[in-house]
């Protein structure tokens, strides 16, 4: 399964229908050479209502008509603004599109809107395709609901925030890649912010140590997972 990495927790996965996750890229200073544009897409998948996760979402789901797939709050917020298609969920709920199933999961964090409207429950979430079934987690700290997720799926790879500061760190990380059962992590929402900066190869040996590959793609880099 291809998976193009777009810089802090935006990622594209090829599921036979394109899904596209949080997109932040026009602020991004680290994602100067990715042209929002050019990004096409079938389905938008919002973790919650932070600007850092929802900002490009509204201008490419319009160009796209791209079905969003988040919390009912961010949904609603998005119908405002004029998106046509979006799918709005809630913990625990799964719904089957014509990709495979998405499966919205906990996330411990916070969610506001861009304009300071509620955003609902921050979250995950658990994706089943005939092809592959993979996790992302969203902005969370480490939580022992993750326990539950290898219960529901078998998962190929997951995408993990390891930044640290506003989400796990990656000794966290490593802790919920043997809780959800997975060897093959990818990492995201690190390096983009003061805060976040991480040093790669501690976090890439960290992982080794435990049995486990931590992938971190150059912005613009697609991966095969
Ligand atoms: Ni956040
Ligand atoms: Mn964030």
């Amino acid at each position: 399964m291809k998976l193009t990495y777009y810089g802090h927790s935006s990622f594209l996965v090829d599921a036979g229908k394109i899904l596209l996750f949080d997109p932040y890229i026009s602020s991004n200073d680290l994602a100067k050479h990715i042209d929002v544009k050019e990004i096409a897409t079938d389905y938008i998948l919002i973790s919650h209502g932070h600007i850092d996760h929802i900002e490009d979402c509204e201008k490419i789901a319009k160009k796209n008509k791209a079905t969003v797939i988040c919390g009912y709050e961010v949904s609603e917020w998005l119908c405002n603004k004029g998106v046509e298609s979006t799918h709005s969920m809630n913990h625990g709920g799964k719904w089957s599109f014509d990709f495979g199933t998405v499966k919205s999961v906990s996330a411990v964090h916070s969610s506001a809107m861009p304009d300071g409207k509620y955003g609902g429950n921050p979250m995950g979430f658990i994706i089943r395709s005939d092809e592959k079934n993979f996790y992302y987690s969203g902005d969370t700290a480490l939580t022992m609901d993750m326990q539950l997720i290898p219960r529901w799926s078998k998962l190929d790879f997951a995408v993990l925030c390891i930044g640290d500061n506003y989400t796990m760190g990656y000794e966290d990380a490593i802790e919920a890649a043997k809780m959800i059962e997975c060897k093959t992590l990818v990492g995201v929402h690190y390096d983009t912010f003061e805060y976040i900066k991480i040093k790669h190869k501690n976090a890439i040996d960290a992982f080794a140590k435990a049995g486990l590959t931590l992938l971190l793609p150059a912005i613009g880099e697609t991966l095969d997972v």
